[in-house]
């Protein structure tokens, strides 16, 4: 066996460790008993020492063996990228990877129970602890302007605060306070639908998205996530409001956008950047994608109310399109972020970005999150959560220790209204095939264009190739005042 071989055969080794830890995070947030989380963690805890010893140590031995200057193409592109991921990896301790693990496991668990009872002080410790933690990490990692640049990276690799403040501030102040007309229908969504009827229906309907149930599943549980735990196994969850069926739906829609790119990656070379996603931001622009540029057209719209009426004739003999698409497209500030329309979402983005930067950069104290959260919820939205439940703790993403996550989620919507807007361009009929449940040819060019590209390239580059120029920041504001008509 060649060298080159050796390093790829022990990529797919660190692979398959990580799909094991996968499969315990998505048990962890699906099925298990609740008195089991000490010990999760210690599982958890256990298997990141083993990664991290084989993506640095072990990987060491192998990697000084592999000459980048004698290989081409493809086995160039994906060592140089290894090579970098191994010097980022050297420099955080094992120690650190290992409790980071570990307090990230307890910390959700916390999280959780601090949510359902409306008391953040269940969870305050533990992010104290995380927030130190993180700040240790960033730290090891090194950066310049302040050390929440350095987490930010693990995101979208080189972006700094400076940067993302550069791209949603214009986002920000065109779209700030911006309202549509209040609707005067009964929203169609609103509807009392039992949880059993609305997961079935969930998931005949992602399979019309094009979800295959033979690499994948979908389940309950707190915060809906994606987790790939192999390239022939990718699970998502969702959750259920009986009395909303857009609380669930939309979730679902989003979480199988993430899916999509991940059943859609290259087969071969598993473990290497060659069959890996791009990043989050890539990640983030595939599922708000399906949730917005498409789920909330008027075409996609004429395909859901057709699917209603035939999986749910109970419920919708009388649902119309139009009034989907009004509720839909409705700017109208909410607590919840993942509820939010596609404009004030972003508000909710700026807020959560400048409270974690703020922490991370010791500008202020996890104690001070509370209050913050609703001022600046007040400012930006006009709203006072009137929980914490609905303000500081809805998100999952800062016990899960995700900080620098967030910027993703606009970024991501920014990149898809430019996927989108390129795909309209180069498919006339592309609405008349949208309204017929027509998504093949929408699969194959994402295939093409971005999946099969895997890590191979950075972000921008990939979709500087699929749409033929850098991210402009027009494309958003463009899409949104041509679908939304605004009064004030
Ligand atoms: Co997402």
């Amino acid at each position: 066996m060649n060298t080159l071989e050796k390093l790829y055969q022990h990529l797919e080794k660190v692979y398959h460790f990580q799909s094991i830890v996968s499969l315990l995070s998505w048990d962890q947030e699906t099925n298990m008993p609740e008195n089991a989380f000490e010990q999760r963690s210690q599982q958890m805890g256990l298997m990141a020492s083993l990664v991290h010893r084989n993506k640095t140590s072990e990987l060491k031995k192998i990697l000084q063996d592999v000459n980048l200057q004698e290989l081409k193409d493809k086995d160039f592109l994906i060592v140089k990228r290894v090579k970098e991921d191994f010097e980022k990896w050297s420099k955080i301790p094992e120690k650190l990877a290992v409790k980071l693990t570990e307090l990230t496991s307890q910390a959700q668990y916390h999280w959780d129970k601090a949510k359902k009872n409306n008391d953040f002080q269940l969870f305050a410790p533990y992010l104290e602890d995380l927030v130190k933690l993180k700040i240790e990490e960033a730290n090891y990692l090194g950066y310049e302007a302040c050390p929440y640049d350095a987490l930010l990276d693990d995101y979208e690799k080189g972006l700094k605060s400076k940067d993302f403040e550069n791209i949603i501030q214009p986002v920000v102040k065109e779209f700030y306070q911006k309202r549509t007309q209040e609707i005067d229908i009964q929203n169609p969504f609103k509807r009392n639908i039992p949880v059993n009827e609305q997961l079935s229906f969930a998931n005949q309907f992602i399979k019309d998205l094009g979800f295959d149930f033979s690499r994948g599943r979908q389940d309950l549980s707190s915060h809906p996530f994606s987790n790939a735990i192999s390239i022939h196994d990718v699970r998502i969850t969702t959750r259920i409001l009986e009395n909303d069926l857009q609380y669930m739906l939309y979730s679902t829609i989003h979480e199988t956008g993430h899916a999509l790119y991940e059943l859609g990656l290259n087969t071969e070379l598993l473990g290497t950047p060659y069959s890996e996603t791009c990043s989050l931001t890539i990640h983030e622009s595939q599922s708000r994608f399906w949730e917005n540029n498409i789920g909330r057209s008027l075409a996609f719209c004429k395909f859901l109310a057709k699917k209603l009426q035939e999986y749910l004739p109970k419920y919708f003999n009388d649902v119309n399109p139009e009034e989907l698409f009004a509720v839909l497209n409705e700017v109208k500030p909410n607590f919840v972020r993942t509820e939010s329309d596609e404009v004030s979402y972003h508000l909710h983005i700026a807020l959560r970005f400048e409270l974690e930067k703020a922490l991370i950069n010791q500008e202020i104290k996890v104690q001070d999150l509370p209050s913050l959260w609703n001022e600046k919820m007040q400012n930006y939205l006009g709203l006072v959560p009137t929980s914490d439940s609905l303000g500081v703790l809805q998100d999952v993403h800062w016990a899960a220790g995700l900080f620098g996550y967030f910027p993703t989620y606009s970024l991501g919507s920014f990149y898809a209204a430019q996927i989108y807007q390129h795909l309209k361009s180069i498919y006339p009929q592309f609405d008349n095939n949208i309204e017929k449940g027509e998504f093949d040819f929408v699969h194959k060019w994402l295939k093409e264009n971005i999946f099969s590209k895997g890590r191979m390239f950075n972000s921008n580059e990939i979709l500087q190739q699929a749409t033929g120029s850098n991210l402009k920041n027009h494309i958003f504001s463009d899409y949104i005042l041509t679908k939304i008509k605004f009064t004030s």
